[in-house]
């Protein structure tokens, strides 16, 4: 039985070190750290993400503001409000919840954040420095950081030798999952929708890590005995189990028959989720002590 990797007392962890690292800053500098959470519409899940994300940098002790903008808001009063949060000096984070509306583009509002306020890690100068190696100046995308957090928790930080493989291709998370581990010295491979024999890519990973968005597509005979299993899938299905019209959710992977064979695994819910919350208040720390010319807090 594969040992179970707890997301939520690793992002609790996290969360301890963030509030300490941001009292301190206030204390040294009388700087307290500030996150603004820009969402448009009324897609129920993106509203359930932000406000844990509102929520979780109060705990944290952030000065925390949350901009509810209506589903018909043009792309240039998104900008003219990205621009404002970019000239906030109470404001080191600043993130626009995805996806957007279909009638706005969200890649120039995603460039038109400051990098050092650009806490979800996707600038384009954030996204460049993590592909050059350099993990010390930018902010990295949260689910990945989160992810190798726990990858990290099960074999250190050198991956000398081991043979990772992600599932999924997006700027979001797939790309730089693939980049932290080759720079963790992973021997990296990219799987995505046009693989050949996934299956086959799949069992010769050692760390394989899910993002596909396809409920439990990842099979026991997918994995090869004692691997790591990270699951970034979140997907709500029906649980006629629980009652009529009752849900539940489940990842990318199919968990019960694969934590049979692989030698850890993170369950959804209770994984990878936490971790993203737990990353963007640390990448959120990191944007305020960087801000102020101190060394950043390592997590
Ligand atoms: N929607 C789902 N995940 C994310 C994320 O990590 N950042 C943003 N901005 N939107 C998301």
């Amino acid at each position: 039985m594969a040992t179970i990797i707890d997301g939520k007392a690793n992002s609790a962890t996290v969360i301890e070190k963030v509030t300490a690292a941001a009292s301190a800053l206030e204390a040294k500098t009388g700087t307290r750290t500030g996150l603004a959470v820009v969402i448009v519409g009324d897609d129920p899940a993106s509203h359930s993400y932000v406000n844990s994300k509102s929520r979780m940098a109060k705990q944290c002790g952030f000065h925390s503001l949350q901009h509810t903008l209506p589903e018909d808001t043009t792309q240039e009063a998104l900008m003219a409000l990205v621009a404002e949060l970019n000239a906030d000096p109470a404001i080191h984070g600043v993130l626009v919840q995805l996806p957007l509306p279909k009638h706005l583009d969200s890649e120039p509002v995603i460039q038109s954040i400051l990098p050092e306020k650009d806490v979800d890690g996707l600038h384009v100068v954030n996204a460049g420095k993590l592909a050059t190696g350099d993990l010390d100046t930018g902010l990295i995308s949260c689910t990945p950081a989160g992810s190798m957090l726990l990858v990290r928790q099960v074999h250190g930080a050198d991956l000398s030798g081991l043979n990772a493989v992600v599932i999924g291709r997006s700027n979001l998370f797939g790309k730089p999952m693939g980049q932290l581990l080759l720079n963790a010295n992973a021997t990296v491979t990219m799987a995505h929708s046009r693989t050949k024999d996934l299956p086959a890519i799949c069992r010769t990973a050692d760390i394989l890590v899910a993002a596909v968005g396809r409920p439990e597509m990842v099979k026991s005979d997918w994995v090869k005995h004692g691997a790591t299993v990270i699951d970034v899938g979140i997907n709500r299905v029906a649980a006629p189990e629980k009652g009529e019209g009752k849900t539940k959710l489940v990842g990318d992977v199919a968990y019960g028959q694969v934590s049979e064979i692989a030698g850890a695994i993170t369950p959804v819910p209770g994984g990878v989720g936490p971790m993203t919350i737990a990353m963007l208040m640390a990448n959120t720390v990191i944007a305020a002590y960087l801000s102020k010319g101190e060394p950043r807090p390592i997590f």
